[in-house]
C-alpha cells in the first residue's frame, strides 16, 4: 500500500477509521498490562487518534508515529497545544510535554528511537496494512522494540473474500505467525461486532469480530 494512498485519505478526510472517543478496549485492558507509568508508549500509524492522550493522561510518555503530516497538526490543534517542530533521522518530530508524533514511515524507525519503549498500542495499524507489508511491519516491530515491551493489539477478523481491506481482516492464525516466535500472546477479548457496523453490513459480511491481544515481548 503505497504512501499516497494515505495521504490522499487525509487530503480527503476520508477518515473513516477515527474515532471521536477513546477507544474502549483501551480503556478496559490497559490497566491490567501493568505497564509502569514511566513507561514509554510506541503507537505506530497513529493518526489523530484520542487514544494518544488518553496514554499521556495515565502518565506514560507516547511516541506516535505517523505519515500524514495533515494528522498530526490536526491531532495538537484538536488538543489545543503548541507543539515544537524538530529532526530527528527521517523524522519531523511533533512535541508538547509527553507527547511526541513523529511524522514519517514507520519502517524508518530504529531500535535507537524507541529504545525505552517498554509498552506498544496498536489499534488499526496492522490491519491497516495489505498482506506483505503486514510481515514486514510484525518484523519490524519485533526487532526494534526491547525485551519486556509489553502491550495491546486490537485486530478485525472477517472472510476477507467478502470485503477489501483496508480495514484487511487478520485472523488469529496469523497473529500467531507474526508473533508467537518473540513474543508471548494472550487473547483478552473477541467481541462480535458486526451489528454495530453499517459500513461493514452493506458488504453482506457474515461475521466481524474485534479481538484485542496482550503482548509481552520475550526476546
Ligand atoms: C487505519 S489508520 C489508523 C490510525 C489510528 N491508529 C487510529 O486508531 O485512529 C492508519 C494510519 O496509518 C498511517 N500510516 C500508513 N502507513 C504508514 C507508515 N508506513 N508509517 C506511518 N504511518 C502510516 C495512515 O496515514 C493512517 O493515519
Amino acid at each position: 500500500m503505497h504512501e499516497s494512498f494515505w495521504q490522499e485519505r487525509w487530503a480527503r478526510e476520508q477518515i473513516g477509521f477515527h474515532l471521536e472517543q477513546v477507544n474502549p478496549y483501551l480503556l478496559r485492558h490497559w490497566p491490567q498490562l501493568g505497564a509502569p507509568a514511566a513507561a514509554r508508549v510506541l503507537v505506530p500509524l497513529c493518526g489523530k487518534s484520542l487514544d494518544l492522550a488518553w496514554l499521556a493522561g495515565q502518565g506514560h510518555r507516547v511516541l506516535g508515529v505517523e505519515l500524514a503530516e495533515k494528522a498530526v497538526q490536526a491531532f495538537f490543534a484538536e488538543q489545543e497545544l503548541q507543539p515544537e517542530i524538530s529532526r530527528q533521522g527521517a523524522f519531523k518530530v511533533y512535541r508538547a510535554g509527553a507527547l511526541e508524533l513523529w511524522c514519517g514511515d514507520f519502517f524508518a524507525l530504529r531500535a535507537d528511537d524507541v529504545a525505552d519503549c517498554l509498552a506498544l498500542y496498536d489499534r488499526a495499524a496492522l490491519i491497516a496494512l495489505p498482506p506483505p507489508m503486514r510481515e514486514r511491519y510484525a518484523a519490524h516491530l519485533t526487532a526494534i522494540l526491547p525485551r519486556g515491551c509489553r502491550g495491546l493489539l486490537i485486530t478485525l477478523d472477517y472472510l476477507q473474500s467478502q470485503m477489501d481491506g483496508p480495514p484487511f481482516a487478520v485472523s488469529d492464525d496469523e497473529v500467531q505467525g507474526h508473533f508467537a516466535a518473540a513474543w508471548q500472546l494472550k487473547t483478552l477479548q473477541r467481541e462480535d461486532v458486526l451489528a454495530g457496523n453499517w459500513k461493514f453490513i452493506r458488504h453482506e459480511l457474515k461475521a466481524l469480530d474485534e479481538v484485542v491481544y496482550r503482548l509481552d515481548k520475550r526476546e
